[in-house]
């Protein structure tokens, strides 16, 4: 029998394919799902289950992590390449089997090997059950508006240019908003995004920041913007007409057709944090039209901030909390079982390693950690496997460091350069949890190479984020301004530049879980971790799926 509350199935096909399009005044073979770019949206109710058949028709061996989707006990569908899966390599399918449960709002799925999620990324929309509804008046109308980032290039080319060199890979030749530069850029004008509205109506933007290597600033012209969601959890309304998103990190905000029946546009510039370090400093852009506007009429644009306004974007990160009344809240754990001190940032690696060239600073090669740990995947087989089977010995160590090897001023880069820290030694540790311990992280940016807002993305887990900071993290001050009250719940937190943030999450789901920079270009440097969470009593990582690929 089905009553309308019933969960459903959905059910995809993703075929992974090479495509030819038009942008930049260029050609460009990209890599794509079904044909479109972004990919195809996803849309399901909270207690659905999802089942993805991912179709490798491209030439790159791919995998596709849904970010932010808990996969309680399943671990096997999160994607990471290495780390739960070995890649589908081309020619074969994988099906992703899951489940969403306990969390609504946008998050998104992308590709997770190499830099292919520069093209590969869709959204993921979660709405209520049936028979539940929004803490908010419903909006007349939704859009999902998916902020990337371009290259006018293979993509996996300049990552491995980047790699081969030992130095950072080219910058960006565009941002996108749905795919599209839009107008600000050449060639660029008939493709554009255009949204078109109704006046006196509230919508409803889900925004995803799907960029590659840059946090965005994101502004409508003369309309105010009500945030009411990020990462698929719900926030206390908070009002701004500028909201700034870490590559990750989704914000849901309505905003109401409110200004004289006209155009107006939407737009997406970097926020950057790296001091002198070359970024793509463009603009995207998208429209929205008033529906009986006149078509010849140039829209408004809005002022963005500056592309280092961190004040701008510490008040919006800073000022969101948690909303306690809303539906699947999660009170904020009291008893804390495991305390870690994570510092990660920019290191250098010998050169003459894998490659004569060495093009990074100092004659040496770029590479990062955390806790000094450059995370290397690996190859043989996925760490879930070895986790699963018992079988970690050449796949992965149980040994890593709860802080780092030594305490320094982390803010300080000259101070930084007398310290061992510069180099960091290659491995791939996980730091083991029992089931359902309470974990408690300080997560502090070093300034070892450049002083960066490193965007830290938790696979498996959403977790309270209780404060942060400039500086060093102060072990007596800074436990004072915890918020255990309503405090924001995330995946992805923009640690503040040259600072720390204080996190606590519960580790119940068994299986094998990333923690890692959410800028692509310093993934394959190693800033990144996971966690190895152990099974609980009633809670048992099932065993492989039959078609799960071979390394
Ligand atoms: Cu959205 Cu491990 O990534």
């Amino acid at each position: 029998s089905s009553s309308i509350t019933s969960a459903e199935t959905v059910e995809h096909f993703f075929h992974v394919q090479n495509l030819t399009v038009q942008r930049l005044c260029h050609e460009q073979v990209i890599t794509t799902v079904n044909g479109t770019l972004p990919g195809p949206v996803i849309s399901v109710r909270e207690g659905d289950d999802l089942v993805i058949h991912v179709v490798n028709q491209s030439p790159y061996n791919i995998t596709i992590h849904w970010h932010g989707v808990f996969q309680l006990l399943s671990a096997w569908a999160d994607g990471p390449s290495y780390v739960t899966q070995c890649p589908i390599r081309p020619g074969q399918t994988y099906a992703y089997r899951f489940k969403i449960t306990g969390q609504e709002g946008t998050l998104w799925w992308h590709a997770h090997v190499s830099w292919l999620r520069a093209t590969v990324y869709g959204a993921l929309i979660i709405k209520p059950r049936f028979g539940n509804f929004y803490q908010f008046p419903s909006p007349y109308e939704e859009f999902p508006i998916l902020l990337g980032e371009y290259w006018d290039a293979n993509v996996v080319d300049v990552e491995n240019q980047g790699l081969a060199t030992g130095a950072a890979p080219n910058i960006s030749d565009a941002f996108t908003i749905n795919g599209q530069p839009g107008d600000l850029y050449p060639c660029s004008q008939t493709g554009t995004y255009k949204l078109e509205v109704i006046q006196g109506k509230t919508y409803m933007l889900r925004i995803i920041n799907a960029a590659l290597n840059n946090q965005l600033f994101f502004k409508i012209a003369n309309h105010k913007m009500k945030v009411v969601a990020i990462d698929a959890a719900y926030t206390a309304p908070y009002v701004t007409d500028v909201i700034v998103l870490s590559p990750g990190q989704t914000t849901d905000v309505l905003f109401t057709a409110d200004q004289p029946v006209g155009s107006y546009y939407m737009a997406a510039r970097p926020y950057i944090t790296a001091q002198g370090i070359p970024f793509d400093n463009t603009t995207a852009s998208g429209i929205i039209v008033y529906r009986d506007a006149k078509s010849l009429a140039t829209p408004i644009m809005p002022a963005l901030p500056a592309f280092n306004d961190t004040p701008t974007a510490y008040k919006f990160y800073s000022n969101l909390t948690g909303f306690p009344l809303g539906p699947h809240w999660v009170p904020v754990p009291r008893q804390v079982d495991e305390h870690m001190f994570i510092t990660f940032g920019i290191n250098l690696a010998p050169c003459g390693e894998g490659s004569a060239a060495c093009a990074g600073p100092f004659g040496q090669r770029l590479s990062a950690s955390m806790n000094n740990e450059s995370f290397q995947l690996p190859s043989k087989l996925s760490m879930l496997q070895a986790f699963f089977y018992n079988n970690k010995s050449g796949v992965y160590t149980t040994d890593f460091p709860d802080n780092p090897p030594s305490v320094f001023d982390y803010t300080n880069s000259s101070n930084a350069f007398n310290q061992s820290m510069l180099f960091a030694p290659k491995s791939t540790k996980v730091r083991t949890l029992k089931f359902g311990s309470i974990v408690e992280i300080v997560l502090q940016n070093t300034a070892l190479i450049a002083t960066e807002s490193h965007p830290i993305h938790f696979h498996g887990f959403n977790f309270h984020v209780l404060a942060q900071g400039f500086g060093n993290y102060d072990s007596v001050k800074d436990p004072r301004k915890f918020n255990l009250v309503n405090p924001q719940m995330r995946n992805t937190i923009a640690v503040p530049t040259g600072g720390w943030a204080v996190i606590r999450f519960t580790a119940k789901n068994p299986g094998i879980w990333m923690v890692h920079c959410h800028l692509d270009v310093h993934l394959p440097w190693g800033l990144g971790m996971a966690f190895e969470v152990e099974n609980g009593p009633y809670s048992t990582l099932p065993p492989p799926p039959n078609d799960l690929p071979k390394c």
